[in-house]
């Protein structure tokens, strides 16, 4: 029997951005929409375009370098909305628009106060009016698991008519138990008689820590695409994990007898950048891309996995592109062509240029540390990549502190090719590093949020500083890493400022 093939669309852009604190900059958003690509993920929900210029730009920048994938845009069932989306994807190969409208009782009597009729009206007419300029079109009834069984059935059959091409089914509250939900999909594809012509979608959110298996239970019962986001992302307690739903479906081919077109390699990766972009630290424990995720901590699963893997292991950690956790990958005397190769077979290809600056960040830190595992060329490339509009650079940081002393810095910055050196004090050497860059930059930099991990184990561990940083308003996500922390913290910082600096140049 061949496996059918579920459609993966990402709303990581989107949905997974709404996650509050989640803000993530142009640049970011196009380093993970071609990261997606790579994926290979089938549909891009890039953003909401109407809802600011800066989305719309987003989604307009994110059409214009996507080549396969499909670019999505979403809009309320209003003609300027519609329009938006229209406009912001016309640059990519594949497009679609989706348009929403809220079905349940609940949403109709308190939120929109319109009756059943007005609102399939509504409906269709957008639909309609998004199909006569776009072929691809996907309609979602919002908070469709709460809403009354015939009024959906009526709603889907009617923007069938009207060309819907996907009708998702968002548990928007993310109310439904997995049985629940899975009847939703089969009464929809049992009663909705035009429904053969279109798609049948899942959008779980995850309020009760149920979106993925409530995904799993559509698909089981006739879904062809999911919705979902890389490490869970989204409104409130977040939509349903790519990464769980790919690798359950991988992995227990022999119950769903289902198929993605995901290369699950990307996950660690791409599980990274979003973290890194969104400052939301994955949890430890998190299926597929935790840190401990293939971790095996008591002596009877090691001694067992040592014997033979399959014992404690359901899946092996390359196929997610987990680097190994053990053994001594590089050293100071490592070349070139072994880094490459190294990186190679984490899934990371940078080119010529990249490559060079990646290879002297990594000689500089072998020379502090002895033991380069996986994750610190992670941090590493991280670090070095994508860093495309630098306008200040950490050229030296000097700085004294103690029990008894009060903490001073001197921080050394190149900014259009000259450097420009401040010395400030603070209440820690942390603080007194960024009251001396916040001088020399005069950027007016409000510090909401700051945390530091060690990237591997041991003394000499690379320590990777994520800041959250509000600048006039704008929230803007830092990250760096060094063996020395104070370094990482200053790295981080600028890294915020150089991100702020680089989306006003790009404001219209
Ligand atoms: O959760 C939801 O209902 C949504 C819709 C806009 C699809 O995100
Ligand atoms: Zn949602």
């Amino acid at each position: 029997m061949k496996n059918e093939k579920v459609t993966i669309f990402d709303t990581t852009l989107r949905d997974g951005e709404q996650a509050p604190g989640a803000t993530m900059s142009p640049e970011d958003k196009l380093e993970i929409a071609l990261s997606l690509e790579r994926l290979g993920v089938d549909i891009i929900e890039a953003g909401f375009p109407v809802s600011s210029p800066g989305d719309f730009a987003s989604v307009q920048n994110v059409a214009r370098h996507i080549k396969e994938s499909c670019v999505c845009g979403l809009a309320r069932c209003m003609v300027k909305d519609i329009d938006a989306v229209i406009e912001a994807v016309k640059p990519a190969k594949h497009k679609r628009v989706h348009i929403f409208l809220a079905t349940s009782k609940i949403h109709l009597d308190y939120k929109l106060k319109k009756s059943q009729d007005e609102i399939v009206a509504m409906a269709v007419e957008a639909v309609k009016y998004a199909r006569k300029r776009m072929d691809n079109i996907e309609f979602s009834p919002e908070d469709a698991s709460r809403t009354e069984k015939a009024f959906l059935y009526r709603i889907l059959e009617e923007v069938i008519k009207a060309g819907a091409t996907t009708v998702n089914i968002p548990d928007t509250v993310g109310y439904s138990a997995p049985e629940e939900y899975g009847s939703v999909i089969q009464g929809i594809c049992n009663s909705v008689p035009n429904i053969n012509k279109a798609v049948v979608s899942t959008h779980c959110h995850d309020d009760l820590g149920l979106a993925v298996a409530n995904s799993l239970a559509g698909v089981s019962n006739g879904a062809r695409q999911v919705e979902c986001t890389i490490n869970g992302i989204g409104e409130r307690a977040g939509n349903a994990s790519m990464e769980e739903i790919v690798m359950a479906i991988r992995t227990r081919s022999d119950l769903y007898h289902l198929t993605t077109g995901i290369n699950a390699k990307e996950f660690y990766r791409i599980s990274r950048m979003v973290s890194k972009a969104t400052g939301f630290i994955v949890p430890p424990n998190k299926a597929i891309v935790g840190a401990n995720a293939f971790r095996h901590e008591s002596g009877i699963h090691q001694d067992g996995v040592l014997k033979e893997r399959r014992t404690y292991e359901i899946m092996n950690p390359e196929d997610v592109g987990v680097p190994a956790t053990e053994g001594l990958v590089l050293g100071k005397h490592s070349g070139r062509h072994a880094f490459k190769d190294r990186l190679k077979g984490l899934g990371i290809e940078l080119s010529e240029v990249d490559l060079d600056k990646a290879f002297a960040r990594f000689k500089h830190l072998a020379d502090k540390k002895k033991e380069i595992y996986d994750e610190d060329l992670a941090a590493i490339v991280e670090d070095e990549g994508h860093q495309t509009s630098v306008a200040y650079t950490l050229v030296d940081l000097i700085s004294t502190s103690g029990t008894n002393i009060s903490p001073e810095v001197v921080v050394t910055v190149l900014y259009k090719g000259k450097k420009y050196a401040q010395k400030s004090t603070g209440d820690g050497p942390v603080d007194a590093c960024y009251k001396a860059i916040e001088s020399l930059t005069k950027l007016k930099a409000n510090l909401l949020d700051y945390g530091i991990k060690s990237v591997t184990q041991g003394k000499d561990a690379l320590g990777e500083v994520t800041v959250k940083v509000a600048f006039e308003g704008e929230t803007v996500i830092g990250r760096a890493a060094s063996t020395d922390i104070i370094e990482a913290s200053a790295k981080a910082y600028i890294n915020a400022i150089n991100k702020f600096v680089a989306q006003q140049r790009l404001k219209p």
